[in-house]
């Protein structure tokens, strides 16, 4: 008798099907359906830490090195149906303090030919309040979670929105990701610069408190090499648990889209390359010595194997779900582990930087 098909397998055949119908839908509109859909799912089995696929970075025990990248859940809806998909965790946000609409609609685009996206959201999301009443709900679930935090467009005082987003959410995070890197908050990106970087970390390890969760930072990959060459300084001087690398680019490399000139954020395949060469970048910068999570451009287990093996100890994704569907962790831990044992490693840290 033939096996029956994985899980994740009939979830890809199911995805294709029902995909052109989707693709119908406004982005946004189909986001949302996605969000509903995944608050009306059954738990799905997680992967659990001690595989051969666990990491352990920052003293946090990740199942598997396959995350959801930040913004697909920016409210802390659908944590755990994400990590019952399969990912090893999940980066909840931006959240910012107070509420905000973002920026005005249209403002999500696929680009289906270049297999990408360009987003303005404008750190859309309902504050922290919100937020942290979902938290509360969900206390002592076990799985990792991340919260990812940012800063209001309108503040006098963005790092002490950072400081207050810390203080806040800290008891319910896993690790928190410092978010400095979105296109899409005129100014924010600045807050990368060597003195108010300084300034921000700090600020935020302060309202962390002892024994708080790890503080891990996430750059843009339109950076300079002096400029990762401060970061780089910079994280390790303030001991961060880890470099997330990148979030979207302004780049435009060359595109096929009919929205290949819409302003904002460009994520998916054609930032593959530019995110792999700054995770390459920030590893020679930091000489190994801080780990980094790759992220842009990761559709598949080949993808997600050679960002480890060019220096992340992590990956994440967020666009190749629009195109591949539900079942896309699933489908890349499995091939990772098969990767991982054809060239002779016997787990992902013992890979991580052998390119
Ligand atoms: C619609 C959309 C919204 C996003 N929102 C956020 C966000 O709120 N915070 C953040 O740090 N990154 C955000 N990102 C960036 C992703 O986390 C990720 O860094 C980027 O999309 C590259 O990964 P990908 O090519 O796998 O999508 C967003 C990306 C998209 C496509």
């Amino acid at each position: 008798m033939p096996k029956p098909e994985p899980d994740y397998a009939r979830k890809s055949m199911v995805y294709k099907l029902i995909r052109p119908a989707i693709f119908l839908l406004n982005a946004e509109t189909a986001h949302g359906l996605a969000i509903a859909a995944l608050k009306r799912k059954p738990a799905g089995k997680r992967a659990v830490a001690g595989g051969k696929l666990s990491v352990r970075v920052a003293g946090i025990d990740f199942p598997n090195p396959v995350g959801m990248a930040a913004g697909f859940d920016k409210d802390g809806e659908v944590p755990d149906a994400l990590l019952g998909l399969g990912f090893g965790f999940t980066e909840v946000g931006s959240i910012t303090p107070l509420p905000q609409s973002g920026n005005p609609k249209p403002r999500l685009f696929r680009l289906r030919e270049d297999r990408a996206v360009i987003n303005r959201m404008g750190f859309n999301n309902g504050g922290a309040m919100a937020a942290i009443r979902r938290f509360e709900a969900r206390r002592g679930t076990p799985g990792v979670v991340g919260i990812n935090i940012g800063a209001n467009k309108d503040s006098d005082d963005r790092i002490a929105d950072y400081a207050r987003m810390a203080v806040a959410v800290a008891p319910f995070a896993t690790y928190l990701a410092v978010n400095v890197s979105s296109p899409n908050t005129p100014g924010l990106r600045s807050l990368q610069d060597e003195g108010a970087l300084s300034e921000l970390l700090d600020a935020v390890i302060k309202a962390r408190g002892e024994g708080g969760p790890p503080v891990f930072l996430k750059v843009a990959p339109d950076l300079e090499p002096a400029d990762i060459d401060a970061i780089a300084r910079i994280a390790i001087d303030r001991k961060l648990g880890a470099l997330i690398v990148s979030n979207t680019t302004l780049a435009r490399p060359p595109l096929k889209s009919k929205h290949a000139c819409e302003t904002g954020g460009l994520s998916g395949a054609p930032l593959r390359d530019l995110a792999q060469q700054r995770l390459r970048d920030f590893r020679s910068a930091t000489g190994g010595a801080m780990p980094l999570i790759g992220v842009g451009g990761i559709a598949c287990a080949d993808d997600a194997w050679a960002r480890i093996r060019a220096g992340a100890s992590l990956v994440q994704l967020y666009s190749a779900m629009v195109y591949e569907g539900p079942g896309i962790a699933r489908r890349i831990t499995r091939r990772l582990g098969k990767l991982m044992k054809r060239d002779g490693f016997t787990s992902i840290a013992e890979a991580v930087g052998t390119e």
